[in-house]
């Protein structure tokens, strides 16, 4: 009895997740890809916000399957496919689908750890010839790169811009990777495994202009050209955590707890929005703004007095 208790402990102290999720990006409150379309400007519902795409409906994009996710993440009841292709297109020269987080919780305060788990397979792979931008911030001070400097194939992990870390991105090996960021102290470091690995830190931290505002976290790929090929990605285990990390994989998706503070509306005026229409001569973007990002059709959204001020026109 004594026995089979104290087993049964350390088989949960081993699962005990170490710091707190201030924003959860699980995938099982999203059943189908329609799920994703419940977010608008009017009802900003769910985890996540579904606005940076092209204009077919989420599931041309978005697919959600026990067999997308990692399997070491055993609370995670599936992963994401998210594919790209020629109807992704954002402004003529890139192809893009993301999600960013609908949180209250600040994104950008204290050390958070930025986990996510990223895959593809031999079935519409990427195309090392395009640059790709793959879980970014809008303002790029970390991110991972793929298709870019002398090994294409490898994924990059770029901070401002610099490469500080690469593996080759082999197909069918699930890559678990945490952003360290330090935004007391402006630098980011990088954790990263594969399978069913806990991470291990591979980068110690390194300055970096980091500044989120908590709507602009692209769980995603952005490739840079216009092609028509689609490439299907796969995303597992995508959450945002307070110290100290939770490096083990096995304790699967955390419970989707938030801590809320101030509102922090998206404020990027760049990306496209299937939210209502803005009129012309109407306010699309600028520091602030929460409301329409996308144009009448027509009409471009146009930086008058970036970044405070854009315009229908
Ligand atoms: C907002 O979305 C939620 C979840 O889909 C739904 O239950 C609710 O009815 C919506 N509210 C409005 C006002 O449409
Ligand atoms: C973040 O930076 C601050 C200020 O330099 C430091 O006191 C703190 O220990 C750092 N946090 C972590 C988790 O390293």
């Amino acid at each position: 009895m004594q026995l089979t208790f104290l087993a049964s402990f350390s088989i949960l102290a081993g699962f005990v997740r170490a710091g707190t999720v201030v924003w959860s990006g699980s995938f099982n409150s999203y059943a189908t890809p329609a799920d994703f379309e419940r977010w608008s400007w009017a009802n900003q519902t769910g985890t996540y916000q579904w606005y940076i795409h092209g204009s077919q409906p989420a599931s041309h994009y978005l697919a959600l399957s026990p067999d997308y996710k990692n399997p070491a993440h055993t609370s995670e009841q599936r992963g994401l496919k998210l594919t790209i292709d020629s109807g992704a297109t954002w402004n003529s020269q890139m192809e893009r689908a993301e999600l960013i987080p609908q949180t209250t919780a600040n994104l950008g305060t204290g050390t958070l750890y930025y986990h996510f788990s990223v895959k593809h397979t031999n079935n519409n792979p990427p195309d090392s010839t395009f640059e790709h931008q793959i879980v970014f911030f809008e303002s790029h001070f970390t991110e991972f790169k793929y298709g870019v400097g002398p090994r294409p194939t490898n994924l990059v992990w770029m901070v401002m811009g610099q490469e500080k870390w690469s593996t080759p991105f082999t197909a069918d090996t699930w890559f678990n990777f945490a952003y360290e960021i330090n935004f007391s102290s402006l630098n980011v470091g990088l954790w990263a495994s594969t399978g069913a690995s806990p991470l291990t830190k591979v980068v110690n931290n390194v300055p970096a202009s980091t500044y989120t505002n908590s709507a602009d976290f692209h769980v995603g790929v952005l490739r840079i050209g216009n092609t028509p090929a689609p490439e299907d990605w796969f995303f597992s285990n995508v959450y945002i955590e307070d110290g100290p990390i939770t490096t083990d994989q096995g304790s699967g998706s955390p419970p989707t707890t938030t801590i809320p503070t101030t509102p922090r509306p998206p404020t990027d005026p760049t990306i496209t929005t299937r939210g209502p229409m803005q009129t012309l001569y109407g306010q699309c973007g600028g520091s602030g703004w929460s409301g329409p990002t996308a144009c009448a059709s027509g009409l471009r959204c146009v930086a008058v007095s970036p970044p405070y001020y854009y315009q229908c026109q």
